[in-house]
Parts: C-alpha cells; structure tokens; sequence
C-alpha cells in the first residue's frame, strides 16, 4: 500500500493513506459521503449464511466510521457453470435479508465467472464531516472496548478439519452475522476518539494501525479478551488459519509480549476475523458510558480490553 500514488482533493476526509476502513468524501458543509468495498471466499458451508456474513462484513466498514449505510451494490465471483445457481440465489438472500436489517437496499451488482466463489458489496453511506470517526485519532490515556469475541478464523479452520465443536461453531456463527450497527450508533451517541473493525488482520494487525495513524502506543490486557467458546482450547492443538503467520510478523517488530504469558495467545490476537467487532478508543471520561449503552443493547462484549498510552515508536503492550 505504501507504493500507491494518493490522488487527493480538498474534499477528501480520509483516503488509503491512513489504512482507515472507509473513503470519506465531503460534498457539503455538513454532508460526507462514506464509502467501502469489501468481498470474501465462503466460511462456512450454508450458502444462505455466507451471503449473510459477506453484507454484515461488507457494511461493517460504514459503521466503523461512525457513518450510516444508505445502499449497496453487490459483488459476485461464480463458477457458474459447475454450481446449480439456486446456490448463488441463495448468497444473493442471504446477503439482501442482511442488508435489509441494516435498513441498506441494494440497488445492482456485478457478477464474474469464477472457479471460487466470492461475494461482498460496495456499500455507500452518509457522515457529517465533522463526526467521522478515524482510526487515526486515538489519544493517549482512552480506553479500548472490543465489541466482538475474537476467534472466529481459529474456529472456521477447526471447523474446515472436523475439529470444532456445535457449541464454537454456532457461536462464531452468531457473531459473524451480527451487524455492528448498535455497537456504531453507541460510539456516535456517546463521542469517541477512534474507532476501526476487527478483520483480516487480527486484533493486533487493526489495533497497529491504529496506533501508528496516530502516533501513540497500546497496551492490551490478555486477561480481559474476550474469546469464543472453545478456542482457547483450539489454540492449544495448533488449530489455526493460515493467515495468521503473516499477521504477527506485520505487528511482531513493535510488540512487547509479558514474560509471564503464554506465547501461543498471539494466534488468539492475530486471528484474522471475519465480520469481527468495532475496536473503539474512547476517553477514560466516557467509557462508562458508553459500556451501559452497549451493555444495556445486548452486545456481549464490552469490557475494557486495554488502553492507549503516550509512545513516539507506536508500541503495544500485551500484559
Ligand atoms: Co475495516
Ligand atoms: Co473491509
Ligand atoms: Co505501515
């Protein structure tokens, strides 16, 4: 990404350079648009699931600007002459029913002939270009509320190699299809610093992103981490995704891990997520707040996970 040639203008509120989940274009003095494209390989069997996974991580990008998702069009890879396409019709549902449920129409699409089958959207949404929320604008003294259990890549690659549990599965599942709009419409009530969602690049990947757009540093509290059911578990039989290698040698270079922790949490912290929750920074001030908020709407994860902390050289801390 570093390579890339940024074409700006003066109406641009964020672009690529600061590894944010969404463009923010301003077109009016109290009007941005907000916009993000994101599509991916099936994680689970279910085709119907899987369309409504792809929107839920598709859309979570909007929300993790603090903006609202107003349409979408579709993204589509098909093999389609080895696959009945009652499978697609069933992806294209599943991906409609979500959108639906986050009050988003999808307006077109465009689909290719694929030997894999993909799909995500193009979503579109609204901001006042002074609420954006960043992940560059983390300050140092806020605290970092997670609003997602981590493990669902650890518990897809268990589930790939008959290994994972009903109880883990189902779990991951869940959180998968749970849309981030409560966690986002929380933040935007209560005023926060920072905010970015947890995908491909694990917790940490996204948490070192971050802190480097902002110039600070991190520490995260194992203990607090919320995780799946039955993934530590898996973590200790070496079930873990691929990916997960090149996810801690992007964040290893900065990262402290305490002498008294077991090193293999690291593949729970660089898992990489599917729809995984909102990463929010917010001021110590406000934190209780928006906790009773979140908790009081049923999102199940929202302790405190750690804190931003003043460091020039973007360190996290893992104790
Ligand atoms: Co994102
Ligand atoms: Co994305
Ligand atoms: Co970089």
């Amino acid at each position: 990404m570093h390579q890339l040639q940024f074409i700006t203008d003066s109406h641009v509120i964020v672009d690529a350079g600061t590894s944010d989940d969404a463009s923010v274009y301003k077109i009016g003095d109290d009007l941005a648009l907000v916009q993000t494209v994101d599509y991916i390989t099936p994680v689970v069997d279910d085709p119907y699931t899987f369309g409504e996974i792809a929107a839920t991580n598709s859309i979570s990008d909007i929300y993790a600007m603090g903006a609202k998702p107003l349409f979408a069009l579709n993204i589509v890879g098909f093999p389609i002459s080895k696959v009945p396409i009652k499978i697609l019709e069933a992806i294209l549902q599943g991906g409609a029913a979500k959108a639906a449920e986050a009050s988003v129409s999808i307006l077109g699409g465009h689909s290719v002939d694929d030997d894999e089958p993909k799909f995500g959207l193009v979503v579109t949404g609204v901001v006042h270009p002074d609420k954006v929320i960043k992940n560059s604008t983390a300050q140092a003294g806020d605290n970092l509320i997670l609003t997602k259990p981590l493990g669902t890549g650890i518990v897809n690659t268990a589930v790939k190699a008959e290994l994972a549990s009903e109880e883990s599965m189902s779990e991951a599942i869940r959180m998968m299809k749970t849309l981030n709009r409560v966690a986002s419409e929380a933040m935007v009530k209560v005023g926060v610093n920072a905010c970015t969602d947890v995908t491909g690049f694990g917790l940490l990947g996204h948490l070192h992103e971050m802190v480097e757009a902002s110039g600070v540093g991190a520490k995260i509290n194992l203990s607090q981490i919320p995780v799946i059911t039955g993934v530590w578990k898996l973590v200790d039989d070496w079930i873990v995704p691929e990916g997960v290698h090149s996810n801690v040698e992007f964040v290893q270079e900065k990262l402290e891990w305490g002498s008294h922790l077991p090193e293999d949490a690291i593949y729970l912290l660089c898992d990489p997520q599917t729809s995984g929750g909102l990463l929010i920074s917010v001021p110590q001030a406000k934190t209780d707040e928006l906790i009773k908020i979140l908790a009081d709407a049923n999102v199940e994860t929202v302790t405190s996970v750690g804190e931003i902390i003043a460091d020039k050289e973007n360190r996290i801390y893992v104790t």
